[in-house]
């Protein structure tokens, strides 16, 4: 957990820079996904080595994010929790790597943003995370920016999130503010009081 910030209605960028636009038919897998969207996007195409796709309406398998989770080295959570967590999210994108093999296309989740929302006015991102093995080209940026515009399509205009301290230029560079008119984000540990 690290710093607030913020983002306003109005400052995502239009165009998504290196993000593709490309629309296609997406399949899932067992899992959960958060209601809404089915927005899919292809990010980077390999052409027959396969390629990399956005979606919003997707399924996530929770024993796949746990690994993906694994990777990243953040600490096991239940896994009940977190296909609760995933099934009540407002917004769950996710970067999902599609070959192909004997005919059949095959996918693995090698990145995840979720939302959770009032549904009118804010929403909050959380477990942004993209496969070791995957960073550095850009793919947490599109994950970040596709979910912001997904949720700006939904007409959410408050959008905020926790940045762990080592991430904050991360976000920065994406529009986001820390500590916006010197609003602080608080917490409240159990146990402490
Ligand atoms: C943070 C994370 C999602 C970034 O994913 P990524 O695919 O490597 O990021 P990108 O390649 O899209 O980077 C986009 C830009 O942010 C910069 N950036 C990436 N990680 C950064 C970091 N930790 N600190 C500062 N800048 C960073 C990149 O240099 C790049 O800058 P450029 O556009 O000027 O080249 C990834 O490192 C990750 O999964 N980390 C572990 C989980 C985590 O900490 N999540 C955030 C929790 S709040």
């Amino acid at each position: 957990m690290g710093a607030a910030v913020g983002k306003k209605q109005g400052e995502a960028q239009e165009d998504g820079g290196e993000v593709g636009s490309r629309s296609s038919s997406g399949s899932s897998s067992s899992g959960v996904s958060g209601g809404g969207g089915d927005e899919v996007v292809v990010v980077v195409d390999a052409g027959a080595k396969g390629r990399i796709v956005y979606g919003s309406g997707r399924e996530v398998d929770v024993y796949e994010l746990e690994r993906l989770c694994d990777k990243v080295g953040w600490p096991r959570r239940p896994p009940q929790k977190v296909a609760t967590a995933l099934r009540n999210s407002f917004l769950v994108g996710s970067l999902v790597l599609q070959t192909e093999r004997g005919g059949a296309v095959e996918e693995t989740l090698i990145g995840m943003a979720r939302a959770t929302s009032d549904h009118a006015f804010n929403a909050t991102i959380w477990d942004v995370l993209v496969d070791p093995s995957y960073q550095g080209q850009g793919l947490g940026k599109a994950l970040v920016e596709h979910t912001v515009r997904e949720l700006l399509r939904r007409d959410i205009g408050n959008i905020t999130l926790f940045a762990d301290s080592q991430v904050i230029q991360f976000y920065d560079q994406m529009g986001f503010e820390a500590d916006p008119d010197g609003i602080k984000g608080m917490f409240w540990y159990p146990g402490r009081y």
